[in-house]
């Protein structure tokens, strides 16, 4: 499975030419409290440099649902960890979050964390994603995407506040971690 090879047959949705480091993976995962969470979401897992750490430092009992729309990566990683502990895989877009939370009777998100490319999703797609994550995050619950620059911050802070925003250097660009909470 080529990364590169996805990006050239679908470069607005894989957004970006090579998967982010782990150190990147690493400060996405830095506010979240493992022990706590009982259920993680994420958009967009690419070949899972972010889900494979999630795998590792997750409980057993916490639900992690994970949504993508690109079928070469789905299949990958289906075969690779749909046999972890409750762990749900589903083919399709992160605007339908609700419609899988349903199906697997997940009510709240304590974390959402998003690998999707949303300088390059058209605006549509981008604005019933944030609308869509803005219902089903919990009160305390925290969203948490990167991008490359900060061009688009203002369409995150249309749907939430944002409460810390940190430069990751050791990434194919160097990308800034945005940690978002509900308005
Ligand atoms: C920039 S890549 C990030 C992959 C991985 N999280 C990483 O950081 O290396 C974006 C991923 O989002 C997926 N994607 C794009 N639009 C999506 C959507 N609407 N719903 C779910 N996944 C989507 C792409 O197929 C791709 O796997």
């Amino acid at each position: 499975m080529s990364f590169l090879a996805e990006y050239l047959k679908h470069p607005f949705t894989i957004g970006a030419v090579a998967p982010s480091s782990k150190y990147l993976a690493k400060k996405m995962l830095r506010n979240v409290t493992f022990n706590q969470a009982r259920v993680i979401i994420e958009y967009g897992l690419g070949t899972g440099v972010f889900t494979e750490e999630i795998i590792k430092r997750k409980k057993p009992e916490t639900v992690f649902l994970i949504i993508e729309n690109n079928p070469v990566f789905y299949k990958k990683l289906k075969e690779k960890y749909e046999s972890e502990c409750n762990v749900k895989i589903e083919l399709g877009s992160a605007e339908d979050v609700e419609k899988y939370m349903e199906k697997w009777k997940i009510k709240r998100a304590d974390y959402v964390i998003s690998g999707l490319p949303f300088a390059s999703l058209p605006k549509s797609v981008s604005k019933a994603i944030l609308t869509a994550t803005g219902k089903i995050l919990d009160a305390n619950g925290y969203f948490i995407t990167f991008q490359y620059t900060l061009f688009k911050k203002k369409i995150f802070e249309n749907y939430f506040k944002i409460k810390d925003i940190s430069l990751e250097w050791v990434n194919l660009p160097p990308a800034f971690v945005l940690t978002m909470k509900n308005n």
